[in-house]
């Protein structure tokens, strides 16, 4: 299979933002343009980091869920979602899920697929298909609580695709117990000018960026509950001392983490 390395792309630009080293000079380029509008964006991708950190181990530990369902997963990074899910609690099992081919060479390169984890190639806009996989049917036992992961995936699916059905239908039929952690990218707050030029280098990259307010980020959790503090800047989720930002609007980020209804 043949890598483009000519059209940016969207794992890409986010592994250069985090200091990665799977990048090529088309996803530098395109990051570097939209660091001259959104400087912060390199702090905003650690931020998002940090989020999916802290709802992980709230996750493995408080909330007692040992399975995880990591969809549009990434390249590899530091604290992956299964290392910090173990370092909780060594049970804990995950399967990774992407659409894009180099994404998953790269994690089934880099991250030892053992009996607690596994790389699966699955696109959010076919959630059955996800669910039906064998290699993720052989890790993940649907009888038991299950985490889906949804960070900083859902902004790259525009609403003209009906995002929310998608996530409705990955959510349908996971038992009691379930949680949903999301990520997405929000405008608010955000200079419009900076936010349009951003926005123009996604339009050229592998996939254009779509921003939801407070408002729509719950409507992505239908029914189930959603845990205290609610939609929030991902920084203000449940943050240590070291999250603490000025302004937490410049993650461009809102979070939230929900469960299943309580029967
Ligand atoms: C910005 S990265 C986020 C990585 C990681 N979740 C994080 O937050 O650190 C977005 C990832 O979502 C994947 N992705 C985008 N659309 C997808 C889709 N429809 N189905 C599965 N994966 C998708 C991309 O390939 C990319 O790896």
């Amino acid at each position: 299979m043949g890598v483009d390395v000519t059209t940016p792309n969207i794992a890409r630009i986010y592994d250069y933002f985090l200091g990665g080293k799977d990048n090529y000079a088309t996803d530098r380029a395109a990051a570097e343009q939209i660091m001259k509008s959104v400087p912060e964006a390199p702090a905003s991708a650690r931020a998002n980091r940090a989020f999916l950190t802290r709802a992980v181990r709230f996750l493995a530990g408080e909330a007692g869920v040992r399975q995880f369902v990591d969809v549009g997963a990434g390249l590899p990074t530091q604290g992956n979602v299964h290392e910090v899910a173990r370092g909780v609690n060594p049970d804990a099992r995950v399967a990774y899920v992407d659409n894009d081919p180099i994404v998953l060479a790269h994690a089934r390169a880099l991250m030892v697929e053992d009996e607690g984890v596994a790389v699966v190639q699955g696109d959010l806009r076919r959630p059955e298909e996800i669910l039906a996989d064998e290699r993720l049917r052989r890790l993940i036992d649907f009888r038991e609580p299950v985490a889906v992961l949804l960070v900083a995936i859902l902004h790259f699916i525009g609403d003209d695709e009906d995002p929310f059905t998608m996530v409705a239908r990955l959510l349908d039929t996971l038992p009691a117990g379930s949680h949903l952690v999301i990520s997405h990218g929000y405008e608010g707050g955000m200079d419009g000018g900076a936010s349009e030029r951003a926005q123009s280098v996604y339009r050229r990259s592998t996939s254009s960026i779509h921003s939801r307010d407070p408002e729509q980020v719950a409507r992505f959790f239908g029914g189930w509950e959603i845990l205290d503090p609610g939609v929030v800047w991902i920084s203000q989720w449940r943050p240590t001392p070291d999250d603490a930002m000025a302004d937490p609007s410049v993650t461009h980020f809102l979070g939230a983490v929900g469960r299943t209804p309580q029967g």
